[in-house]
This record gives structure tokens, sequence and C-alpha cells, in this order.
């Protein structure tokens, strides 16, 4: 794409002693004048990088991706073109959400916000981790190293996910929930953590479901409030989850019941 000849677009905050834009930043990008760029950073024409913001070495910021204030990217990060990161919450009246200031996003090195994803201010996302095209990742939210959450699916404030977790497209992951290790959840997984739809005391906690390492929960399974889905558990494609699941178990249908155990070719440390 060629180059608009004007010179970049900086904002009016006071510079930094010494600073000089990085060759890769195109003069179409607006760069703060207090983002911390490294050397060989590439920024594509309408990138937004906000104040206090720092992104390492070898990363690429798509066209039109939009960093707020205060994001700490890693090295060799992908920020794809489109995608909001930093954002803040903006949170109905009588939500029961906190509302405490947010520790700044951070994105560890080597992971990929894909085009079109919103991640929110206080989200950590581990090294390697990868959040698919228009993904959607709340405030507080851990995702560990290697992770890859799929296209259009929504994490909600507060879930804590493990490493190398697969979470496949549309997926929806109430607040609260807690995803360990090696976990897989296919397509379009529902989880719900209020048994009452909004009818209950605002202090009554909410219970998201608690999927355990290595566990796999197949295509339109639904999960009621606060179940735990053991580890190395089988769901089967359809299931709505009623009750907790024991470790190993392979559980079907609607309600889920029982049917059989994960047999031991089948358990991850065979398929690592
Ligand atoms: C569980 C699963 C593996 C099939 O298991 P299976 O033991 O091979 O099942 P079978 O085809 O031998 O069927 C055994 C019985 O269970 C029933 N059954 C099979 N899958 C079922 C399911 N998901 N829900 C309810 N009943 C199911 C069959 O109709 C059959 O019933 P019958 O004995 O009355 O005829 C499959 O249904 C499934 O869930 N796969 C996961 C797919 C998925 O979601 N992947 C995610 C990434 S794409």
């Amino acid at each position: 794409m060629p180059r608009p000849a004007s010179p970049p677009t900086v904002s009016p905050d006071p510079p930094a002693t010494g600073r000089r834009l990085a060759a890769g930043v195109d003069p179409g990008a607006h760069l703060s004048s207090r983002a911390a760029v490294a050397a060989d950073v590439s920024v594509a024409p309408g990138a937004v990088i906000g104040a206090g913001v720092s992104v390492g070495a070898g990363a690429v910021v798509g066209s039109g991706a939009v960093i707020h204030d205060g994001t700490e990217i890693g090295a060799r990060c992908v920020i794809e073109d489109g995608a909001i990161l930093g954002k803040r919450p903006r949170l109905r009246a009588r939500s029961t959400a906190p509302r405490g200031e947010l520790a700044p996003l951070v994105v560890g090195p080597g992971a990929s916000i894909c085009a079109g994803a919103v991640v929110y201010a206080g989200a950590v996302i581990g090294a390697e981790a990868i959040i698919g095209d228009q993904a959607h990742v709340r405030e507080r939210v851990t995702i560990g190293e290697r992770t890859v959450i799929g296209r259009g699916s929504s994490v909600e404030l507060d879930a804590r996910v493990g490493a190398r977790v697969i979470v496949q497209s549309n997926v929806y992951v109430t607040s609260g929930t807690v995803i360990e290790d090696d976990v897989f959840l296919g397509p379009a997984v529902v989880t719900t953590n209020d048994h009452t739809m909004g009818r209950h005391p605002r202090e009554e906690p909410t219970p998201g479901p608690v999927f355990r390492r290595a566990c796999r929960v197949g295509g339109g399974v639904v999960v009621v409030p606060g179940i735990v889905v053991g580890a190395e558990a089988f769901v089967a494609a359809g299931a709505v989850v009623t009750a907790d699941v024991a470790e190993r178990a392979v559980v079907m249908g609607v309600p889920a019941r029982f049917v059989r155990e994960v047999e031991d070719e089948d358990l991850l440390e065979r398929w690592r």
C-alpha cells in the first residue's frame, strides 16, 4: 500500500526525551509520544497506539488496531487488523461486576490477537496464545500459554483459562469459569452461572463451572451453573450437563448420563 506523504500523527502529549519513531511505523498510524515501541516493530496505517503502551521487539500491529493506554505487548506478538486491546468495560447501572481500577492488559510474547478481537484491560494473555477473529476476552481474565480461543468466542469477566486449552468457535465461557490445562471445548459450548437468570440478591454468588485438566466437551453442550467436569472426562456432543461429571467418565444425552469410562489409549499422555 502506498504511504501518504504526511508525517506520522503524534498526540499532543509531551514527547519523551530522545524519542524517535521506529522505521516500521507507517506515517498513517497514530502513535502516542508516550508509547514505547521497539525499533523493529511494524505498525500499519490507521493503527492507534495510546500513551504508556509498550510494544516488544518484532511485534506487528495491523491496520485499524486500537491499543489503549498502558497496554503491554510482548515481543513477537501479532495484533491483527481491527483488534481492540485494553478496552475498559461499560457496565449497566445495576451490574454487580466490580468497578475498580483495572491493571493494564498484558499480552505475552509471541501471542496473536486476531482480526476484530476485543481484549479488555486487566486481562493477561499467555505467551504464544491465539485469540481468534472477533473473539471477546473480558477484564481480569487470564489465558494460559499456547491456548487458543476460537473465532467469535466470549470469555467473560474473571474466568481463568489454563495452558494449551482449545476453545473452538462460538463458545460462551461465563464469568468465573475455571478451565484447567489441556481442556478441549468444542464449537458452540455454552456455560452458565445463574439458575435464577438475574432474580437473586445482589450479593449472592454466581458460580461458573470448573473444567478439570484435559477434559473434553463436545459441540453444542450446555453446562448449568456450578458444575465440575472431572479430569479427562468426555462429554458427548449435544449433552446438557446438570450434575458433576466424574474423572474419566463419558457422559451423553439430555440430561447427561454416565455411559462408560474413557479408555486408557484416549488419555492425554498418549496424544501429546
Ligand atoms: C459420543 C460420540 C463419540 C459417539 O460415541 P459412540 O460410543 O461411538 O456412539 P455410537 O455411535 O456407538 O452410539 C451408541 C449409542 O449412543 C447414541 N449416541 C451417540 N452419540 C450420542 C450423543 N452425542 N448424544 C446422545 N446419544 C448419542 C447412539 O444413538 C447410540 O444409541 P443406541 O444404542 O440407542 O442406538 C459422539 O456422539 C460425540 O459426541 N462425538 C464428539 C464430537 C464433537 O463434538 N467434537 C468436537 C470437535 S468437532
